[in-house]
């Protein structure tokens, strides 16, 4: 879809498919736009009960009176603040009245542009465009018929309004990016595909990307990370990457994805029901890669590094066994009691190859835990840890991307369920609270940094009818890492 930041004008002899106008729902928001015809329009839709201005709420008018727009949409806003979430909700209401509907070229306005409407506005009909072809052809009725969205504001906010777009359509090419990624089925989508989607983003946008192969992670000693690859013909890949966008001392942040491109979950085979799903497991490192497709586009003024350990976690001959004892990159020794939990285990030599950078922060990214799904559902990520200050970072940019995040504990206490009888670690503990103790897992490899970490387990995609990868958390993770920059000259930052 094509967006731009057009100038407002007389809005009565715009001629457009649909006019999408964003009311409040006091009684003279519709004044305030200073056009008599919506006013009329909106006024009537009230008085007959048709539109109520309440957050979400959708009023369409074909032909409408004394306007050169093909339709007018009313969208409301409710009485409230018009905050972030309030934007999204009206943008996401105003995809859903265009639904289907043969309106190709739209404009927004809103007589109190709003600069987070511009956010919202791309991510809602950027969400609405997309469109899964990559091993399918498209439905023949199509929902979202619109070609390009024109936002429409005040000569003196053009130049901000530009740069937030811009901004924004970045976020959104992460997003599509993470999406197609982890929509692929598993036999497309393997740890050699990822490597090759990695190397593909940085001839695109010049970056240096490096993509270990099964020798290699047996150099790097990365024997946990071998252990989950052990049991599959497809060989393992960890893909390192590199932006440069300050100078070279300057210490790099880096994401960590989980890649597991299918999780049958080994020997400790999961149940049939769904397996289907665990072919997003490699969602975290989806969106590793989106979000250096976001990072690329805006060349903000950081370093950054992303790492993706990439393997199958199948079942077989060879397969890693409940009880076998490895050692991980660190020298920590793991006895694996469960073979599905294989995450913690790529990640584990992943946090630790990460310590070479001498990061600024390291964020791991992983669909890790099906108990994260039941502590929080597929509303907030679990974002896990020990630094409040980065935690605060992480849930400040949750917020502005309306990507959200909540805070979960970790602690000692949690931990103890890890003691294991042959190794200095088990990977598994008991039931309880296991989104914890899988991050406390983690937490044993990441002493030498600042470090967080996401359990996108029931955000990361949605199951049933509509069943697809989401791109999260791409918006949070970009936003993080814009925020990063040195705050006296910062480019392409939006502040909230
Ligand atoms: N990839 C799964 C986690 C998962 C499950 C994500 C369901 C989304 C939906 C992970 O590798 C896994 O299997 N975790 C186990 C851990 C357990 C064996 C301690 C789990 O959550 O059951
Ligand atoms: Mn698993
Ligand atoms: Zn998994």
């Amino acid at each position: 879809m094509e967006f731009s930041i057009a100038p407002l004008k007389t809005l009565s002899s715009l001629h457009t498919d649909c006019l999408v106008v964003f009311l409040q729902s006091s009684e003279q928001a519709a004044a305030a736009l200073d056009e008599q015809a919506i006013d009329a329009i909106a006024a009537q839709a009230r008085e007959d009960g048709d539109f109520s201005g309440q957050a979400g709420s959708t009023y369409l008018a074909n032909r409408p009176q004394g306007l050169a727009a093909r339709r007018l949409l009313l969208v409301g806003l409710g009485a409230g603040p018009t905050d972030a979430q309030c934007w999204r909700k009206a943008a996401e209401a105003a995809c859903a009245a265009l639904k289907g509907r043969a309106a190709a070229r739209v404009h927004l306005v809103c007589a109190d542009a709003q600069q987070p409407l511009i956010d919202a506005a791309v991510r809602a009909f950027g969400d609405f465009a997309y469109v899964y072809t990559a091993t399918r052809k498209p439905d023949a009725e199509v929902g979202c018929r619109v070609r390009s969205l024109h936002i429409l504001v005040a000569a003196r906010q053009a130049a901000a309004a530009r740069s937030r777009l811009q901004r924004a359509e970045a976020v959104q090419a992460g997003v599509d990016l993470c999406r197609d990624l982890a929509n692929l089925p598993g036999n497309h989508c393997t740890p050699t595909h990822l490597g090759k989607v990695a190397q593909a983003l940085g001839k695109r946008h010049k970056l240096k990307v490096e993509v270990l192969g099964p020798a290699d992670i047996e150099r790097e000693r990365m024997g946990a990370l071998r252990a989950v690859a052990q049991g599959s013909q497809q060989p393992a890949r960890f893909i390192v990457l590199r932006y440069q966008g300050a100078a070279r001392t300057q210490p790099p942040h880096v994401l960590v994805g989980k890649g597991v491109t299918f999780d049958s979950g080994g020997i400790s085979l999961k149940p049939g029901a769904e397996m289907d799903e665990m072919k997003f497991d490699m969602a975290g490192a989806a969106s590793v890669l989106g979000a250096f497709e976001a990072v690329a586009r805006l060349r903000p003024k950081i370093n950054l590094v992303g790492l993706i350990p990439a393997t199958e976690n199948l079942p077989g001959g060879t397969a890693v066994k409940p009880g076998d004892v490895v050692t991980s990159r660190s020298g920590q020794t793991i006895e694996i009691l469960n073979t599905d939990a294989e995450g913690r285990l790529i990640l584990c030599d992943a946090l630790n190859y990460a310590e070479r950078f001498k990061p600024a922060s390291v964020v791991d990214i992983a669909t890790l835990t099906g108990a994260c799904v039941i502590a929080l559902g597929h509303v907030h990520s679990g974002l896990f840890s020990p630094d409040d200050e980065l935690a605060q970072a992480l849930v400040d940019a949750a917020k502005a991307s309306q990507d959200s995040c909540w805070r979960m504990p970790l602690g000692d206490e949690y931990a103890e369920g890890l003691r294991s009888r042959f190794a200095d670690v088990a990977n598994i503990a008991g039931r309880a609270a296991g989104s914890v103790t899988a991050a406390c897992f983690l937490q044993r490899f990441t002493k030498a940094y600042r470090w967080a970490h996401l359990d996108i387990a029931g955000t990361a995609w949605k199951s049933g009818a509509n069943k697809g990868a989401t791109g999260r958390p791409v918006p949070l993770l970009v936003h993080y890492l814009l925020a990063q920059q040195p705050a006296a000259g910062a480019r392409g930052r939006g502040g909230e």
